[in-house]
């Protein structure tokens, strides 16, 4: 397995391949990677002759540096997960210097307002971050396709965006939630929940499919109420947001509009672990 340290080894090797290798597939990632990820991998395996994966805990998205210190680095356990997947994808795992050379600081975007919901609105600077470090792996990568989990649908929205306003020659795709057995979402962070906590944190997913069914007979409005009252009844967890909003513009749903899309959304703290997932809701 190739394993690359800086940006100068990744491009000339990916130079010396480039005429066998017809497509890349790209999966960025912040390690510490769980099955969510290698399924991402999966995808592009399946549809690129060649793959790379990131592993990168880019230090411009973290408004908080108690959750930057905190993320887990892993790059050891990461190399034998991917391998369980393929030992023929390349892995770029740089050190913050090869990627900012000397400059940790984020570009700032202006992603049509994408930026201003949830999110955006609770992580101040997060989405300059994302798309900073995005922008930069995909000049260095040079991928045909890029495969990002619908977890983070804000931040796949802000990506495709990015894409379409820089006019880089990538397609952006989406690939679903990967959860655990008792329906939260995986990510990186559920490593720090207690084994309790891991299962109270069931009632994150569980609300959002009660929310997919009151949906259809209830406004926005009501369904919020609804969920605000579910989580005062769980004292170890604190309701950052909940909001439904149109999958297209990420605004609030106010009114319902057969034409549109919608998508519950929501973030939630327990025990100072910051837990987000989300739902279509039809
Ligand atoms: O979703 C993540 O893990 C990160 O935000 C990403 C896309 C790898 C950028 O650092």
């Amino acid at each position: 397995m190739l394993i690359f340290k800086t940006q100068n080894e990744l491009v000339s090797h990916l130079n010396s391949v480039s005429n066998t290798a017809t497509s890349i597939g790209f999966v960025p990632t912040m390690g510490a990677l769980h099955q969510g990820h290698l399924s991402l991998l999966k995808e592009a395996l399946q549809n690129n002759s060649l793959v790379v994966i990131s592993i990168f805990v880019n230090p411009t998205q973290f408004n908080n540096p108690e959750d930057l210190a905190k993320y887990p680095r892993t790059l050891t356990s990461d190399i034998e997960k991917i391998k369980t997947v393929s030992d023929k994808i390349i892995v770029y795992a740089p050190s913050v210097d090869d990627i900012y050379e000397g400059k940790t600081i984020s570009q700032h975007f202006d992603f049509d307002g994408l930026e201003n919901q949830m999110e955006g609105k609770f992580r101040p600077g997060h989405f300059d971050g994302v798309g900073t470090i995005v922008k930069r792996l995909f000049e260095i990568v040079q991928p045909t396709n890029a495969y990002f989990g619908e977890k983070d649908f804000q931040q796949l929205q802000i990506v495709k965006k990015m894409v379409q306003k820089t006019k880089l020659p990538v397609t952006v795709l989406g690939c679903p939630i990967f959860r655990e057995p008792n329906g939260l979402a995986m990510s990186s962070r559920n490593e720090r929940l207690s084994e309790k906590e891991r299962n109270e944190a069931a009632i994150i997913f569980k609300t959002l499919l009660q929310t997919q069914k009151l949906f259809k007979t209830k406004s926005s409005n009501e369904v919020t109420q609804i969920v605000v009252k579910t989580f005062e009844n769980y004292k170890n967890f604190e309701l950052e947001y909940f909001q439904i909003a149109d999958e297209a513009t990420l605004l609030p749903c106010i009114r319902k509009s057969k034409t549109k899309k919608y998508r519950a959304f929501i973030a939630v703290f327990v025990n100072n672990v910051r837990l987000i997932d989300t739902i279509s809701l039809n």
